[in-house]
């Protein structure tokens, strides 16, 4: 099989941890005998920095031909706490979900034994927890109408939803439920928004197709306090872009870190990988950022194209490396591994699982003699 994989690294730490799962991914290629081919294009502040613009005509059009779209992450401070900005790196973002139909967001959430004892939540809560938010991402409030008041004393964010928007997310989501322990729970505000009225009517309404499914409901704000309460109860979780975007990061506390965190964004016509953490600036250049979110992303990328061996391998990897302890310091601030070694350790276990290129005692005491 060939792949053009279009890359778009961006801003802080995005083309760090790019740079491992391009390694892992060339390991899956080489040890499958596939062929990827990648090409490189700018987006968020550093598109600014270049163009002016955080999505250019060239990046738009190199995803366009592109089989899938490896991205980074996208952010810079300077744009943070400037209110004023004209322009803005999430745009190049928005943009590219938009402009490319992506209209799912899929975020696997699940727990790895060797790490629960690091979550801030307690270990008998957690253990267990396996589910998968699906967000809408193209629609809602993030791409309703905004105004602000010319006087400044006044703003408005519109937030719309067609049937269609609704239908072609929920179809997907039930799919998910079929293949997993066939619970779908619709996290919405209905008590309020007219918006999640429509979603309630609809997805009841699209459950009958799916009879084996178990459907429920929950109020975003209960659903805030039941992920953390009992996120065992969860499997497929079905969304509105904004409430997505906020239970995503609230469920990444489970897994003991964001660095972990890979997701999916689909399209009819094209597919985007990315880590959910963001560009966390702080860590740019040091060689600190977990890059197992975007080595996830690249399995994530491998499952969409049914490539499930190719994707399990690098999970299998993945999973060694956290119970080895190969960490970065946000899982291992004692005794920790840097971007590249982690990387270089999946690589290394992709290519070769019975190979001992690492010295298990060495391992064992906290250090490998990677190489
Ligand atoms: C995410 C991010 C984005 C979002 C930002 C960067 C626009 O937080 O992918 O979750 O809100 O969708
Ligand atoms: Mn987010």
């Amino acid at each position: 099989m060939n792949l053009k994989i279009a890359l778009l690294p961006g801003d802080g730490i995005g083309p760090e941890v790019i740079n491992e799962s391009v390694k892992v991914l060339d390991a899956v290629a080489e040890k499958f005998g596939l062929n990827f081919t990648y090409k490189t294009a700018n987006v968020g502040a550093i598109a600014i920095d270049k163009t002016g613009n955080p999505l250019p005509e060239e990046t738009l059009k190199l995803c366009a031909d592109s089989d899938a779209i490896l991205f980074g992450a996208i952010g810079d401070p300077k744009y943070d706490n400037d209110p004023n900005a004209k322009v803005r790196p999430e745009q190049g973002l928005l943009k590219l979900r938009k402009s490319l139909g992506l209209f799912a967001n899929i975020r696997p959430l699940t727990t790895y034994d060797s790490l629960i004892h690091k979550s801030n939540i307690k270990e008998d809560v957690i253990k267990g927890t396996d589910f998968v938010i699906y967000r809408e991402l193209t629609s809602g409030i993030y791409f309703g109408e905004k105004s602000l008041s010319e006087d400044g004393s006044s703003a408005t964010d519109v937030c719309t939803y067609t049937v269609e928007e609704i239908d072609r997310i929920t179809h997907l989501a039930f799919k998910a439920a079929q293949g997993r322990r066939k619970k779908l729970t619709l996290v919405d505000k209905a008590n309020v928004l007219e918006t999640s009225r429509l979603w309630r009517k609809q997805v009841t309404e699209i459950a009958k197709s799916y009879p084996e499914i178990a459907l429920d409901f929950l109020f975003v704000d209960n659903a805030a306090m039941q992920i953390i309460l009992e996120p065992t109860q969860f499997d497929v979780i079905l969304t509105e872009n904004m409430f997505g975007d906020i239970l995503s990061d609230e469920a990444s506390v489970i897994s003991g870190s964001i660095g972990l965190l890979a997701s999916a964004s689909i399209g009819k016509h094209a597919a985007l990988f990315e880590p959910i953490h963001g560009s966390y600036p702080q860590a740019k250049g040091k060689n600190i950022a977990n890059p197992l979110a975007a080595i996830l992303s690249a399995a994530m990328l491998l499952d969409h194209f049914n490539l499930k061996e190719e994707a399990a391998c690098i999970r299998v990897a993945v999973e060694k490396s956290i119970e080895l302890n190969i960490s970065t310091p946000d899982l291992n601030p004692a005794n920790n591994f840097s971007t590249a070694e982690v990387g270089e350790f999946v690589k290394n276990f992709v290519l070769d699982y019975e190979d001992s290129f690492y010295n298990r005692n060495n391992v064992d005491l906290g250090r490998s003699t990677i190489i």
